[in-house]
């Protein structure tokens, strides 16, 4: 068993992005302080990149292990193997998340629907209930869920992506309450724009297809092209401004939540992030979130 000032982290979708580079954070924090289960969903295509950039920390303060968070079977799986070889979980991290685009009315709601909700929602509480007892039990234990500053206005055409994001967060704060008397603590944690591999990948194809990006070929009333093209803009703008993290930021910043004694509720990974969820809780109406849509989410920064 690991020495109980070595904290065992938990951490969901570390094949790329911010979760691969939270892994790798956590655990080369000198004087290994973090013990770090770095999880994946697909261990036979995925996993060669972060053993590697791991180095000498892998199978000393990182450790790869499979779980796909949609599903039953992997999660108990691999919660239960981390709590029978260390005996505690001290921190889960629910990172994994996969995203959605198109018009409202288009997306099929039987076959996305579930599965988006399966894995930005029932996936991340499902491992919350895994984990708790063993925390409540040890009184101690950190939860954090990632969101999205998607969630502090209208961010339409992201519907099956957001939709659960929102979800997670009112559950985060139903349950965090019952958690506190244990000494257990769950915060959301909403990013803003974040230079992941994926998102140069987008903004590199985004300016190669221009045209067709903006105009998806199954969007054919004008007015909604229109809306679409504005929104798309506005939300790629976010990538290119200065507001926006590189993983390496936000990774430190998950590290100092997790330290915090008594962790609050919602924390907000940048500046910009945060001033827009001091706008949006201001303003019980929703209107300024609406208004900031309009006037393209970078005026407030
Ligand atoms: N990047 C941003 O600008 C941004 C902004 C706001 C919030 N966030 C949040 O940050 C988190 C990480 O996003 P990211 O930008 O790093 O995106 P990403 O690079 O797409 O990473 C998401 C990770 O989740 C994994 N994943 C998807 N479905 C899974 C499943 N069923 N089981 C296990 N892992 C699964 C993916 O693995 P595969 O590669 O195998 O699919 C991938 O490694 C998400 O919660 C996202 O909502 C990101």
């Amino acid at each position: 068993m690991t020495s109980p000032s070595i904290k065992i982290v938990l951490i969901t979708g570390t094949a790329t992005g911010v979760g691969f580079t939270t892994a790798l954070t956590f655990a080369g924090v000198p004087g290994k302080k973090y013990k770090v289960y770095a999880t994946m969903r697909n261990m036979k295509t995925r996993k060669d990149e972060l053993e590697s950039a791991a180095g000498s920390m892998l199978n000393d303060t990182l450790f790869i292990r499979e779980l796909d968070v949609g599903d039953e079977k992997s999660r108990v799986e691999c919660v239960e193997s981390i709590l029978k070889e260390e005996k505690r979980i001290d921190i889960l991290i629910n990172n994994a998340a996969i995203v959605h685009g198109g018009l409202f009315e288009q997306i099929d709601l039987g076959k996305d629907g579930p599965k988006h909700f399966q894995i930005n929602y029932f996936g991340p509480l499902r491992l919350m209930q895994l984990v708790i007892p063993s925390m409540k039990e040890r009184k101690s234990g950190r939860i954090l869920n990632i969101s999205t500053i998607g969630t502090l206005l209208p961010c339409p055409f992201t519907d099956l992506y957001l939709h659960p994001k929102w979800a997670l967060e009112g559950a985060t704060e139903c349950v965090a309450v019952t958690l506190r008397p244990f000494n257990v603590w769950a915060s959301v944690v909403q990013l803003g724009a974040v230079m992941t591999q994926r998102a140069v990948q987008v903004q590199a194809a985004s300016d190669q297809y221009k045209d067709a990006f903006l105009k998806p070929p199954n969007i054919k009333n004008e007015t909604d092209q229109e809306i679409f093209a504005k929104h798309t803009k506005n939300s790629m703008s976010l990538f290119t401004h200065e507001t926006c993290q590189t993983p390496e930021e936000v990774a430190k910043f998950l590290i100092t939540v997790t330290e915090e004694e008594k962790p609050v509720l919602y924390y907000q990974s940048s500046e910009f992030a945060r001033k827009l969820a001091a706008a949006k809780l201001v303003d019980p109406t929703g209107e300024k979130g609406a208004q900031l849509y309009e006037a393209g989410v970078l005026s407030i920064a």
